[in-house]
């Protein structure tokens, strides 16, 4: 079995799973919060090292504001409840995205958890909170002409190099999982996205299980991948 090293997940379809019962979008979010927890574990245990999720995006700023308030209480709460659990399973926890329009409750409970766990080595959880892939590559390019101006040489600077100017060091995404029925990045870590396999599921996130997940994992192994080769058959 070819696991993958790097997948990332778009959590989609809270809204819908909740609207669907009758109930609040926020409850939606709370179930996808759950699920999150599950397939983290998974995936991990399964011998995937880096899993990257699409918490809140900078775009999601537009919705409403009880709607980001829940968000952005559910995720300083989820860090407060759910740390000691990661840290003991060995998990480091990071944070992508900007850190302006954060409250500083947020800005607190990210640096809390990111230093409990930076020393952690059983997998890697980057949650990506008021991220956007554009963004992370303009904040990317800013370091680097910081870089230039000091007397940096990029003479030889290559695609692999620009990969350290990001929030976080990450290899590139293996596969990427859509739930949710929708059929597009949305700015979602488009420089490290740029070999990797794509797999879309109608399912809404709150009901994406280990099984869904397993098949996700079954299709890529099954997958070509060639990185603008050609395989010998
Ligand atoms: C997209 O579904 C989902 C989000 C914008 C939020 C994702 C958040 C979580 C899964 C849980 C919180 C995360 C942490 C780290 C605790 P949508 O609301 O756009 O769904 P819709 O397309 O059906 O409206």
């Amino acid at each position: 079995m070819i696991v993958p090293n790097h997948v990332a997940i778009i959590m989609d379809g809270n809204g819908r799973w909740a609207t669907n019962r009758g109930l609040s979008r926020s409850a939606g979010h709370l179930e996808g919060s759950k699920t999150l927890e599950k397939i983290a574990f998974h995936a991990l245990n399964m011998g995937v090292k880096y899993l990257s999720v699409y918490a809140f995006s900078t775009d999601n700023f537009k919705r409403s504001k009880e709607e980001v308030d829940y968000l952005m209480n559910l995720v300083v709460k989820y860090f407060k409840t759910k740390a000691d659990k990661y840290h003991k399973k060995g998990i480091r926890i990071l944070i992508s995205g900007r850190k302006n329009n954060l409250s500083d409750i947020v800005l607190d409970s990210i640096t809390k958890i990111e230093k409990l766990t930076e020393n952690n080595t059983n997998g890697t959880l980057n949650i990506c909170l008021n991220y956007g892939g554009q963004e992370e590559i303009i904040d990317a390019a800013k370091k680097l002409a910081e870089d230039i101006n000091n007397g940096l040489n990029i003479k030889d600077f290559n695609r692999n190099d620009f990969y350290k100017y990001l929030y976080h060091e990450l290899p590139p995404i293996d596969l990427l999982i859509r739930t949710g029925g929708e059929q597009r990045i949305s700015n979602f870590m488009l420089y490290q996205l740029s070999y990797s396999e794509f797999y879309f599921t109608n399912t809404f996130f709150p009901d994406f299980d280990k099984s869904e997940f397993n098949k996700a994992i079954f299709i890529y192994e099954n997958r070509d991948r060639r990185f603008g080769g050609i395989n010998k058959c």
